[in-house]
């Protein structure tokens, strides 16, 4: 039996939200790790190290609050641009981080997917990420998306090409090829799309993130950096969102007696 996270140590209780305004998958861009070390003086690695304690919390948050899926970018398809000395640390510190953190998120009842893709990715990663979704795959409380060499456009580009494939090989009709269709190629289909798109840091972009999942997401953008943010800026967020009016392109007057 899942256990409970332990309460924020504020004692703080998440705000209770009708069901139908607390979203179903919440997408968390995790920026700022660099500036929060450097503003101290400390080097950029630093920031990377006290981020961790932010993800478990936002999960904590998410579990609390009845939020299915979160999913939380890790590394980018364009992070690689960073120094040798960084990316090593973060594929490191990744393969580290889930190690340390799998029996909390198993006693929780997480299920954790890695979505990302394998080329120029450390083998250590990929065993400790394909590790932790076998050792969690039973779990149904909430679903964490690891995204890890992960990228927007490359994602549409594995499913085109996969799509393509099945084309050439005559499973597929080009003419029937639709949204429905490809997003069914997409890394993990069954996750739905996101409702709530959140980014720590300030910054105003979404940085590849999502792109096909996120068509209709709500933005929130952090004036916080990834190591200050914990379940109490989560569910702030989700107050914000349940307060958005989501049209998807529709529209009806406002205006009484019409
Ligand atoms: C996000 O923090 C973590 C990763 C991209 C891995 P940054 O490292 O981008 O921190 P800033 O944006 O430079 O402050
Ligand atoms: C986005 O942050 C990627 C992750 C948080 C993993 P970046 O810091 O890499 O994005 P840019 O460079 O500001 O767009
Ligand atoms: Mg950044």
């Amino acid at each position: 039996m899942p256990v409970f996270p332990d309460p924020h140590p504020s004692g703080a209780v998440a705000p209770k939200i009708p069901s139908q305004f607390v979203p179903r998958h919440v997408a968390v861009v995790m920026d700022g790790n660099g500036r929060w070390a450097n503003q101290r003086g400390l080097p950029r690695n630093e920031g990377h190290k006290a981020g961790e304690h932010s993800l478990v919390d936002v999960v904590a948050g998410a579990i609390e609050m009845g939020i299915p899926y979160v999913s939380a970018y890790a590394f980018s398809t364009e992070n690689w641009r960073r120094s040798i000395d960084e990316v090593s640390f973060i594929m490191r510190f990744v393969t580290e981080v889930l190690t340390r953190q799998l029996d909390t998120l198993q006693s929780w009842g997480v299920r954790v997917l890695w979505s990302g893709r394998k080329p120029k990715l450390w083998k250590s990663v990929i065993r400790q990420l394909e590790y932790c979704q076998e050792q969690t795959k039973n779990n149904t409380v909430c679903t964490l998306v690891m995204c890890v060499n992960y990228g927007g456009r490359a994602e549409i580009a594995d499913a085109a090409q996969a799509l393509a494939q099945d084309a050439a090989a005559g499973v597929v009709k080009p003419q029937s090829v639709n949204e429905k269709m490809l997003a069914r190629y997409l890394y993990h289909p069954e996750v739905p799309d996101v409702d709530l798109f959140l980014r720590s840091s300030g910054e105003l972009r979404t940085s590849n993130f999502l792109l096909w999942q996120s068509a209709y997401a709500e933005l929130v953008f952090l004036d916080v950096l990834w190591p200050d943010v914990d379940r109490l800026v989560l569910w702030d967020a989700v107050e914000q969102y349940a307060r958005r009016d989501r049209r998807y392109g529709g529209a009806v007057d406002q205006v009484a007696g019409r």
